[in-house]
């Protein structure tokens, strides 16, 4: 079997699937590894590094494409790249069946095999592959890091000779695997951390890390049996709004993490809100993709309201490529090895598999 990957579009995607590491573990499961030239150049990594550990270097991506058995990406194959492949080939990555649908079911049609990995379910078995637990949690800390680096003041609270600096504020909205990685780094830089959530659970996870939970008073637990949030009443909303209102007037900094699988991001902080907020102040949306959870928040944009600066990026995790790659290659890997029988070294799509079937596209 041979396994292969070739450079994304290095304008929008800085990520690779397979790190040196996963090298080594994909030659010990007995494949053989087949990248493009300059795979990981820009992240430093030499096609000799890769040539010195067994990988086969290719010059054209046509020859990885032909080749590969299994084709591991991050986001979808372009048109003119997907029209050479052959049936029983299969793809592993983020392929977006939301908004690939039609792409996805005419490479179905072809009977090559595709497996998204934003579908997998959020069982034990299943945490090592975890892409977007891995992913959101990179992207967590790193928006705390851009709003502290975006911020006018310092973070911590400081007794000088010259007088006292205040610790930070910071509110955390949406307390998942993102927003409790923020929490996490907020309070190690010694800010004040807040946080709310629609999932009742959250709140002991956040208090857990020295965050301060903000209920949504009477409001009931919007989990559904999966660990998501559902959509929220009208009823919450106003509730939510009228409480983050208030506590808005005192936060400095607020990263927004609010998600509602398949569906546009909620909006939270709305323009009458963000008024209450003291200029000088910033927000990072790690919403944004999905629509923001403010009302100005622009991708790639940083927005000026009434002193209030809103930031938000289309992919936060290309500011911390090596890292991210590190964790997505191995849980590529660890998705790869279960899809592999283990006496024949070949394909076992085995739809009994919870992972297997419900990442498979069909
Ligand atoms: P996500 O990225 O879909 O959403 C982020 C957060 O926003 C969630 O905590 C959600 O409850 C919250 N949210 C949505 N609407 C909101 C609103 N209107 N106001 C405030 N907050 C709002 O979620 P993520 O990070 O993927 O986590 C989802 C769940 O999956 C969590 O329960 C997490 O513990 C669970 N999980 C389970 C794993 C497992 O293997 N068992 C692995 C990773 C996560």
């Amino acid at each position: 079997m041979i396994i292969g990957s070739i450079l994304e579009n290095q304008n929008i995607e800085k990520r690779i699937a397979i790190t040196p590491e996963v090298v080594k573990k994909y030659i010990s499961l007995g494949f053989e590894v087949c990248l493009i030239k300059n795979y990981g150049f820009h992240l430093g990594i030499k096609d000799e590094h890769y040539k010195d550990i067994g990988a086969k270097v290719l010059d054209e991506e046509t020859e990885v494409l032909n080749s590969s058995d299994i084709i591991v990406q991050l986001g979808m194959l372009s048109d003119n790249k997907i029209s050479n492949l052959k049936e029983n080939q299969t793809i592993v990555g983020v392929l977006n069946p939301y908004s690939n649908k039609e792409k996805l079911e005419s490479l179905s049609q072809k009977k090559i095999n595709l497996f998204s990995l934003e579908l997998l379910p959020r069982i034990t078995r299943a945490q090592s592959m975890d892409i977007l637990s891995s992913q959101a949690n990179l992207a967590g800390y790193k928006a705390v890091i851009e709003s502290f680096a975006n911020f006018e003041k310092a973070i911590p609270m400081m007794m000088t000779a010259a007088g006292t600096v205040p610790a930070a504020k910071v509110l955390v909205v949406g307390a998942g695997v993102a927003g409790l990685q923020a929490i996490a780094t907020a309070k190690r830089m010694g800010a004040i951390v807040f946080a709310t959530d629609v999932r009742i659970a959250s709140k002991e996870q956040v208090e857990s890390l020295g965050g301060k939970f903000l209920t949504v008073e009477g409001s009931e637990n919007l989990e559904t049996d999966g660990g998501y949030a559902k959509e929220a009443s009208d009823d919450f909303k106003k509730k939510q709004e009228e409480l983050l209102s208030e506590t808005l007037k005192k936060i400095d900094i607020v990263i927004c993490t609010a998600l509602i699988p398949g569906k546009k991001a909620p909006l939270i902080l709305k323009d009458n809100m963000l008024k209450n907020m003291q200029s000088g102040s910033f927000i990072y949306d790690l919403a944004a993709i999905q629509g923001g959870n403010t009302a100005f928040t622009e991708l790639d944009n940083i927005i000026e309201k009434n002193g209030v600066k809103i930031m938000g990026e289309s992919n936060i995790l290309n500011k911390l490529p090596v890292s991210a790659s590190n964790l997505y290659a191995k849980n590529v890997f660890n998705f790869v090895e279960n899809l592999i029988d283990k006496e024949t070294k070949k394909i076992n799509i085995n739809l009994e598999d919870e992972i297997i079937e419900k990442t498979l596209i069909k």
